[in-house]
């Protein structure tokens, strides 16, 4: 129980909080909330931090009972503040139209949606993405994505998800940036930009989200929604720098999230979002819950039941509650109690205001209501184009030992075998509710496009049945039965190209594995028909990275495809031919066994880290230490040399940094040079490696290319176990080079 006395200094803590990090907006903004709020009963302000989802038919009957009736009653009683889950201009509308027209004050809704990676237009899923490493590319993506979500009303999407991973068992590495905070934090940046646009006012840009606030992605072993528990330098130092990128962006939302945080849930959790999120980096926008995360506090044994639930969510800093049904239900009891001061409510409510303000909702709530843009832009051929040119550039070619790759265009015979080779479904990934199934280009449509010469045969069913979005995909593990013809068929052929992974459920929320290698009977075909023909190209199509040692072994070229979107095979098409040559880079480490993981590339040194002829040191008696792919690596059809680094320290803490690049094969390629740093000596151990840049550019044959990096402050410091941001002076080793194991090295002394 919380004495009084401390109790009183909380809340005064709280209204500081408050008071200090309480949003800035301009003044003509500021008068106009300020007058909305003298209007606003306690309420009416409780409303606008009540999310609902919806889930009937808008344009059908009202509903008269249960939840979807208290729903509609909040609704015109002005007690909601967004609906999520509502999309289509006519569905907007008619809910739009109800609060607007029914409600005292007219409060236009804000309408939040999963635009993960593509509204009906879908772009690859953001781990491929992150595997570009081309921000331009990225932020177009997320443009085109806003361009359609907001034809359909939508006018906040719940993403970018920026949660740093380097556990593939999880299932939602396929919706992140990866492993490395500081590539994260670039695409993060990229991603709220593409979503936000310049102008938020604008009928094509959204309010994005940057998700999830904070150490989901450290989920224990691997498995969603378990605990995290991480120190505080990894909190700082691997965790948190996407999401202050994304605050620094101009982010207008952050979404907390279902873990604890050290004991702590994030839904609860004050250091994450007053002292860190608002107080420190002074974020203005507002807070949502994850879904039902605040009654969830109860389940994690931080809550003692739903008006607790309200009392810790408002008092820590959770703005908006999404489906808790807490705030609506009690917070005006703990307002009148006292137990949530009034000014907590205000500054929530003032920053969701804020926000409908910027996007233009108070002008004309209806802006995201045209018909006649939904029906212009929904699917438009520009947005295919856009999507086709991010799958391109998402793929990475992981090995190319006999030059399989590109396919002649000559005349040969071609197998294509695989499930995958032949499903519109799968390339689409995970977290893409808005979509069509069956829209995407398969590899196999793609490649007919190039010639006849190719014949399909399936092999093994990966799935035994179709699934969805909330179910999981039941695997084949036991029919080999069409083995025989696709043994039959390599055997025949000049090359075959083999389209093996994971269902486009298998990874995703709710998704995660114990196991990493291909699922089901996929091995065994791979293995059955390379007895018959060694020219085997395998497409990997796969949502998170694999662990597949057999295949790097005897497979002479792999190409990681993802799960590319719409465009799929007609991507796949275009690299297999050489039409385009693979500039992709590792954004997460590919491990040799699931024994290994976490594996990263950024690890501590540990005390014990090279072999002795004793047992003493630190690895396994049966695996390697090493990854199967490291971060950052990726082939080309053409190579590059690296010549001429030098590193001058110009300052302080400045370092200027160049290289010379060439392309020393015979075809034009692009290349991903990267920057890694090692603070040898600090007051907190720094990891062996850390990115600090890269850039991605094109080379013609024979040509070369200087490039200059500059590594300032913000590249050279870190935080320390108090969170506190520190540079020291010593030795720093570097490295500039086509991968996190490979380029030229130095040193530099600050
Ligand atoms: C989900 C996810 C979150 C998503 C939200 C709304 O459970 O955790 O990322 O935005 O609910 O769908």
């Amino acid at each position: 129980m919380i004495r009084n006395s401390t109790f009183r200094l909380w809340t005064m803590l709280i209204l500081i909080s408050c008071a200090c990090s309480s949003p800035k907006p301009s003044n003509e903004m500021n008068a106009k909330i300020n007058d909305l709020m003298t209007q606003m009963t306690l309420e009416e302000k409780i409303g606008q931090m009540n999310l609902y989802n919806g889930f009937w038919e808008v344009t059908g009957p009202v509903p008269q009972e249960g939840a979807a009736a208290d729903k509609y009653q909040h609704l015109k009683q002005g007690y909601v503040g967004a609906m999520l889950n509502i999309h289509g201009v006519e569905n907007v509308r008619q809910l739009q139209e109800l609060a607007v027209n029914e409600s005292r004050l007219g409060i236009p809704l804000l309408f939040g949606y999963d635009v993960i990676h593509g509204y009906k237009t879908l772009a690859p899923i953001p781990l491929a993405e992150a595997a570009s490493w081309d921000l331009e590319a990225i932020q177009q993506s997320a443009r085109v994505a806003a361009i359609e979500a907001s034809a359909a009303g939508i006018n906040w999407t719940f993403a970018p998800m920026m949660d740093i991973s380097r556990d593939a068992r999880w299932g939602r590495v396929m919706e992140g940036g990866g492993e490395d905070p500081y590539l994260g934090s670039k695409i993060a940046v990229a991603r709220v930009r593409g979503f936000q646009g310049d102008d938020l006012s604008a009928v094509n840009t959204i309010a994005a989200c940057a998700k999830h606030f904070a150490g989901y992605g450290f989920a224990e072993a691997g498995r969603d929604y378990n605990t995290v528990d991480i120190g505080t330098s990894t909190l700082y130092n691997m965790v948190l720098p996407p999401f202050k990128a994304a605050v620094d962006g101009g982010v207008r939302t952050v979404m907390n999230s279902f873990n604890v945080l050290n004991g702590i849930p994030a839904t609860g959790n004050t250091l994450l979002q007053r002292d860190i999120l608002k107080r420190s980096w002074g974020f203005d926008g507002f807070v949502v819950s994850d879904w039902a995360s605040g009654n969830e506090m109860i389940t994690h044994g931080f809550a003692r039941d739903y008006s607790h639930v309200a009392e810790l969510a408002a008092n820590s800093g959770s703005d908006m509650d999404m489906e808790s049904y807490a705030y609506v239900k009690h917070l005006k009891a703990l307002v009148d109690s006292g137990k949530v001061d009034i000014s907590v409510i205000d500054d929530a409510v003032r920053r969701i205001l804020k926000v409908k303000f910027e996007l233009g909702l108070f002008d004309d709530p209806y802006k995201y209501c045209d018909p006649d843009r939904e029906k212009d832009l929904i699917y438009h051929e520009d947005h295919q184009k856009a999507v086709l040119d991010m799958a391109k550039k998402s793929m990475v070619l992981l090995k190319n030992e006999t030059k399989l790759l590109p396919l002649s265009k000559e005349q040969q015979k071609i197998a294509v075998i695989g499930a995958l080779a032949n499903d519109k479904n799968s390339p689409l990934g995970s977290w893409r509710i808005s979509s069509d199934d069956n829209t995407a280009v398969s590899v196999l449509e793609g490649l007919l496009s190039y010639t006849d010469q190719v014949t399909y045969i399936k092999g093994a069913e990966l799935v035994t049945a179709e699934t969805t979005f909330r179910h999981e995909a039941p695997i084949n593990e036991i029919d080999k039965s069409g083995f025989g013809e696709a043994v039959t068929l390599a055997g025949k052929s000049d090359v075959v190209v083999m389209v093996l992974g994971e269902h486009g459920f298998q990874s995703g929320e709710g998704r995660s594995r114990t196991r990493l290698d291909l699922p089901g009977v996929q091995q065994e075909l791979l293995e059955a028909v390379y007895e018959a023909n060694q020219n085997i190209i395998l497409v990997l199509m796969n949502g998170r990275p694999l662990a597949i040692p057999w295949a790097a072994e005897n497979i002479p070229t792999i190409l990681e495809t993802w799960q590319l979107g719409s465009q799929s095979g007609n991507a796949i098409a275009q690299v297999l031919f050489g039409d385009y040559n693979p500039s992709g880079k590792l954004p997460m480490t590919f491990p040799r066994s699931v024994g290994q993981v976490p594996i990263f590339y950024n690890h501590f040194s540990t005390g014990r880290p090279d072999a002795t002829e004793m047992v003493f040191w630190s690895h396994y008696m049966d695996e390697s230490n090493s990854p199967l792919y490291p971060f950052g690596h990726g082939l080309s059809y053409t190579t590059f040399n690296y010549s001429d680094l030098t590193v001058e320290v110009t300052g302080s803490a400045e370092v200027d940094v160049q290289v010379a690049v060439t392309n020393s094969g015979q075809v034009a390629g692009e290349e991903v040079a990267q920057v890694y740093i090692r603070d040898v000596v600090a007051s907190v151990v720094r990891p062996v490696k850390e990115l600090k840049a890269f850039k991605k550019f094109s080379l013609d044959p024979g040509q070369s290319q200087t490039l200059e990096f500059k590594l300032t402050e913000k590249e050279l410091g870190y935080y320390d176990n108090e969170g506190k941001f520190i540079i020291e002076p010593g030795k720093f080793e570097i490295m500039v080079g086509t991968s996190s194991v490979e380029g030229l090295t130095g040193e530099f002394v600050l």
